[in-house]
């Protein structure tokens, strides 16, 4: 592995292009489909975010979660490298089989434990693809097929339930029913077949089910909604309705999995297990796109067949031998249990700051997923100000700062945060 430690600063960076010239391309070439923050990142490590001046930034955003294993983390990159070295890493037929999408299959669906309990002890089966809004589909075509085949519901008639404030992706189908206006205004038609009700309202969710309903998705704990989490209970409430009813309940975990809320996964803080798990981001530590959806083995056969589903890139070597090493530095690295020891520590941290601080209306939070609501209802203000100072942070839903490190972060670089934090918010 290169030394990052001895790099000199004209080593960093895919080119010595200024940060203005840099910032000023993407302006002029790419699709304005982000607010930017004024920073360019020429080598990421660890917890910290480097500029062309070697200026240090703590990550407090992880890329949405997707590099909770800490970036560039060594053990991933490994793996990567060998795979590239060893010619066993570019994209081949899914046709044929390869050791790589094997082992991660493997390892996949034996980490979280036996999905769909009532359709019997069958083990899981993974179908993976690219990133979160293509698993999302997984699980939306998966939910659709139990309704025709199992409940005996006309095609074309089945609805699904899901829940306000949701944010799964932005495919059309999965855009067709956020109930955000401006992810969707103008990009109609959308797709039909779901009903959104309040997250937390079990009396709703009863309400919305109809003789079409084959299944509800949920997350477990809501991430670009406003980080918010639900009423206890809840999950437990959507788990009775769904098998009273005969619906399959499915979990977007692609924010809230694999350690980030301080378990392996969010659902395991209620002990509720979904028929149905969708994956991302962390799955792949941040370096390769990877998502899975993974279900019953006897749900997955019967939904997906030869013809019925494919992906050229979905399971291809280096995404899965990047997977495989990913999961392994998250088991093996206790990462759950540091988020939610430093989880702990800086939400402490945090609430004794917001009792000092006129400017922070609510704090909430579980392991490292921490979100700080602003009263002034504008976090990006806020979040400006933290870069300035080394910090990268974002807003959650305009409303609130969202504070999710990657979850390898220790004690001293939690103080650094905290200590940032008391500078922008106590006068
Ligand atoms: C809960 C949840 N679902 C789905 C997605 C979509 O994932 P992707 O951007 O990889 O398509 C995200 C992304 O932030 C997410 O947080």
């Amino acid at each position: 592995m290169i030394k990052t430690d001895t790099l000199k600063k004209s080593d960093f960076g895919f080119t010595q292009i200024p940060d203005n010239e840099i910032m000023e391309f993407e302006s002029t070439f790419g699709a304005h489909h982000y607010g930017r923050m004024k920073l360019v990142v020429r080598k990421a490590e660890g917890v910290w975010l480097y500029s062309i001046d070697n200026k240090k930034y703590l990550d407090c955003l992880a890329a949405y979660s997707a590099a909770n294993q800490g970036h560039n983390n060594p053990a991933i990159v490994d793996a990567v490298i060998k795979a590239l070295h060893g010619s066993y890493s570019s994209v081949i037929s899914n046709v044929i089989y390869t050791d790589s999408l094997g082992t991660f299959l493997k390892k996949t669906a034996n980490l979280p434990p036996q999905l769909g309990p009532r359709f019997g002890n069958n083990g899981n089966k993974v179908l993976p693809k690219n990133g979160g809004v293509e698993s999302v589909e997984t699980a939306l075509k998966m939910m659709r097929f139990y309704g025709y085949k199992a409940k005996g519901i006309e095609d074309g008639k089945q609805e699904i339930i899901v829940f306000e404030n949701n944010f799964h992706g932005r495919t059309i189908s999965v855009i067709s029913f956020s109930t955000t206006e401006k992810y969707k205004k103008g990009f109609g038609p959308l797709t039909p077949g779901f009903k959104s009700v309040e997250y937390g309202n079990l009396d709703a969710v009863e309400k919305a089910i109809t003789p079409n309903t084959c299944g509800i998705l949920v997350e477990p704990m809501q991430g670009e909604g406003g980080m918010y989490q639900p009423p206890v209970g809840f999950l437990k409430g959507l788990r009775e309705i769904c098998d009273k009813n005969d619906l399959l309940l499915v979990f977007d975990e692609i924010q809230v999995g694999l350690g980030r809320t301080g378990k392996m996964f969010c659902f395991e803080h209620e002990n509720v297990i979904p028929d149905g798990l969708i994956l991302g981001k962390a799955i792949s530590g941040g370096l390769i796109p990877l998502s899975v959806f993974i279900t019953n083995t006897e749900l997955m056969n019967m939904a997906f067949n030869p013809g019925s589903d494919g992906s050229t890139y979905g399971g291809y070597p280096l995404a899965c031998v990047a997977g495989s090493a990913a999961i392994d530095v998250i088991v093996n690295d206790r990462l759950p249990e540091n988020s939610r020891k430093m989880g702990s520590i800086l939400e402490k941290k945090i609430l004794d700051i917001a009792q000092r601080s006129s400017h922070v209306k609510e704090v909430r939070g579980r392991g490292l997923f921490i979100g700080i609501e602003v009263k002034s209802g504008d976090a990006m203000t806020y979040c400006r100000k933290l870069l300035d100072i080394g910090m990268l942070a974002n807003d959650s839903h305009g409303h609130t700062i969202r504070i999710s490190p990657p979850l390898i972060i220790t004690e001293n670089e939690v103080d650094y945060i905290t200590e940032r934090l008391e500078k922008i918010l106590v006068d």
